[in-house]
Formats: C-alpha cells, structure tokens, sequence
C-alpha cells in the first residue's frame, strides 16, 4: 500500500471500522469515511485529523439506500480527486437470531446489509479498480459464515454469502492487479456484540483491522483474525455431518 493512497470506509463510524481509519490514518491515507450517521462519522474524521494530521472527511452511506449506490461510488472516486485506491467494507448487522427466524422481514434486511448492498457496491468499486488496473478491497465476513451453525445460521449464511462472492471476484481480479481480501474475525468487542452471551477469545477492533490490513499488504486471500481462529474453526468446517447435528454450537 502507497502512503498518499485514498480509501474508504463503509460503517467507519463505529467498531472495527472505526479502527481500520486510526489504522489507515496513521499510515498517512486520505479517508472517506462512510456510514449513516454523519455527527458520528465527522467526530472519527476529526480524531484522524487530530492525532494522524490525516485528511478525513465524512460521506453519508446507506447500505439499503440502493438507488444510491452508484451516485456514492462517484462521490467517492470524486472526493479527493485522485481517484480511489482501497475499499474497507465493515458495515454489517447482527439481529438476534431467534427475531430473524421469527420474521423474514429482518431477515431479509440482514442479507441486504451484509451480501446484497456488498455486491451493489462492490461490482462498481472492482470494475473501476480493474480499469485503473490497480487498487484492493478489503472486506469484513464472519467465522460465523464457514459452517452453518444451529444459533445463527442466518447471520452466518449471510456471511457465507458474501464469502464465496469475494473468491469469485478475487479470481475474476487477480489479471487486473486488484487486490481482494476477506477478513474472518471470531469475537470482537464492538457494538455489535455487546452483552452478548457465550463469547469466548474476543479481540479488540484494533487488532482485527491491523490484521485486516496487513492481509492486504501481503495480498492474502482469506484472513483470519486472531490467527488462532483458522485453527478453531478447522473442525468444525471438517466434522461428519453426523456428528456436527449432535453439537450445541
Ligand atoms: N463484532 C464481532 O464479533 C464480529 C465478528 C465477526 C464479524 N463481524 C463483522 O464486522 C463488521 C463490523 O462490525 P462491528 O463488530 O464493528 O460492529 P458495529 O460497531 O455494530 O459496526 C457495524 C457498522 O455497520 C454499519 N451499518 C449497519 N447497517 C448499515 C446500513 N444500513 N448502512 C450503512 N451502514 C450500516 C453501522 O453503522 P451505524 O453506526 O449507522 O449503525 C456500523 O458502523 C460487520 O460486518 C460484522 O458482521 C463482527
């Protein structure tokens, strides 16, 4: 990565995405923060400002806002103008699993925040990236998305989703020069899981995006964060069907 690059960041106003831009910031990145609240988005922008002398600036996202879509990307690519080198996806949600089976209509809205509006903005940023024939795009799964899980197969199959969307385009990129990434984290303390039960090995935001990024820097396909996830989740992506349905997982 060059150090007068452009990135940004989808759900940078919160978590990990918050993290990747004190990351990027430090490295002397130019910021696009991106997210639905602005008053949270401009108060990151003025942190990187603050501790990294980083230019940051703020753009209203709306990951269902569709329609909307293509005008944001060409905002994005217009912002600096110097086009745009880097993708960060972060937004995403988590609704309680039981809500979710209760009512498709949420859902539906969690597969459209974590896969669909993924690919609405990602088409766009890969072929740009392909014709400027460079660039990356980083973006945040889920452990959660490599087996499908009795206590949250429907956030993990939105994770799985987007997974096998990212090593298609990953392949289809790999001529261009563009750099595609999937992060998997296991448990980090963000929003998202606050107060959650059950959570065992949780990283800091930190942590995940450093690891994120250094992915990029070594042009990794899959990145697992903290490391030691790949290994936990060995076994269960491997386990005969047979005994797996036997688990409380
Ligand atoms: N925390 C974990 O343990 C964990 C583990 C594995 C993967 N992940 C993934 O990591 C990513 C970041 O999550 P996090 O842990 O950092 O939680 P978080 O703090 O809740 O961040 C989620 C971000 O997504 C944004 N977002 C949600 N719906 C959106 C929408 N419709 N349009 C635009 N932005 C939207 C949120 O913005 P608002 O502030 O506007 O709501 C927020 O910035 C997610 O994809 C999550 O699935 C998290």
């Amino acid at each position: 990565m060059s150090e007068t690059e452009t990135v940004v960041i989808l759900g940078a106003g919160s978590g990990i995405g918050r993290a990747m831009a004190g990351e990027l910031a430090a490295r002397g990145s130019h910021l696009i923060l991106a997210g639905r609240c602005l008053e949270e988005l401009e108060r990151v922008a003025g942190d990187c400002r603050l501790r990294f002398g980083a230019d940051a600036r703020a753009l209203s996202f709306d990951a269902l806002a569709f329609d909307e879509h293509a005008a944001f990307f060409q905002r994005c690519c217009e912002c600096f103008g110097d086009g745009l080198d880097g993708i960060v996806l972060c937004h995403g949600e988590m609704p309680a699993e039981d809500r979710a089976r209760a009512d498709v209509a949420v859902a539906r809205r969690m597969i459209d925040v974590n896969y669909t509006s993924a690919v609405s903005i990602l088409e766009r940023a890969a072929s740009y990236l392909a014709d400027r024939g460079r660039g990356w795009i980083c973006a945040v799964g889920s452990v959660a998305g490599d087996r499908g899980r009795p206590s949250n197969y429907l956030y993990g199959s939105s994770k799985a989703a987007l997974g096998t969307y990212l090593a298609g385009l990953r392949a289809r990129m790999a001529k261009s020069g563009v750099v595609v990434v999937t992060v998997k984290p296991g448990f980090v303390d963000t929003g998202m899981t606050y107060g959650l039960p059950g959570l065992f090995l949780v990283a800091s935001a930190a942590r995940v995006a450093r690891d994120a990024l250094r992915g990029v820097g070594r042009d990794r396909a899959v990145v697992y964060t903290p490391w030691f996830w790949a290994i936990i989740m060995l076994p269960i992506r491997l386990l005969p069907d047979r005994i797996f349905k036997r688990l409380e997982l």
